[in-house]
């Protein structure tokens, strides 16, 4: 019992002193706490305000990148234990990839950005259809070809040296700029490509 009574009254001190803490520290504080509430509502409106990334012209060509260059990396790493069938329908799907890429981007893409380029992009335009031109060749020859052929390797070799260095380029430096370019609506030019790439793809009897 005098354990107890003397727990009881060691408590009230304590109590007394939290309390007190708490009020000296609410006093104190009266400005601190404000500003410390400050981050969590930044961090809440941030979360409000954080959206989804948006399909556009951009995403869609970035994304035909990446699937292509996944596809070339594949076929450089299997090519050796692949059959022959097995490589020439890899190398078919690429060149319809490859193709469908390519004519979205002159039909649509590069036409849009001719119609507000300066000298600089209007140059990179140029550049990127003189690339296009050089692919367009390598692919025309691919499909000629068959899978023993000499060279052939090679050739699908070249060919993704070629667009990993022409997408990449496009990347850091046309999309860059259509980045800025104000009058360009990036949605609806997303619309139209993915749109375009869809008739290309049933006219072609690409998978
Ligand atoms: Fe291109
Ligand atoms: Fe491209």
């Amino acid at each position: 019992m005098a354990t107890a009574r003397k727990a009881t009254s060691r408590k009230k001190p304590a109590a007394k002193k939290a309390a007190a803490k708490k009020t000296t520290a609410k006093k104190a504080t009266g400005a601190k706490s404000a500003s410390r509430k400050t981050p969590a509502r930044k961090s809440a409106a941030k979360k409000v305000t954080r959206r989804p990334l948006r399909k556009n012209a951009l995403t869609k060509l970035q994304s035909d990148h990446d699937a292509v260059r996944k596809m070339f990396n594949a076929y450089e790493r299997k090519k050796d234990d692949l059959s022959d069938s097995e490589k020439g329908s890899m190398v078919q799907i690429i060149c319809n990839e490859l193709t469908i890429h390519a004519r979205i981007e002159e039909e649509i893409f590069y036409p849009a950005l001719r119609n507000v380029a300066d000298d600089d992009l209007n140059e990179m335009l140029d550049e990127a259809e003189v690339e296009h031109t050089g692919a367009k060749d390598l692919i025309a020859q691919l499909q000629g070809a068959k899978p023993r052929d000499p060279l052939y390797d090679a050739k699908v070799t070249v060919l993704g040296e070629q667009i990993k260095h022409h997408a990449g380029e496009e990347e850091t430096q046309i999309f860059k700029k259509a980045r800025r370019v104000k009058e360009l609506n990036l949605e609806v030019l997303g619309e139209q490509l993915e749109a375009r790439a869809a008739e290309l793809k049933a006219e072609i009897g690409a998978s």
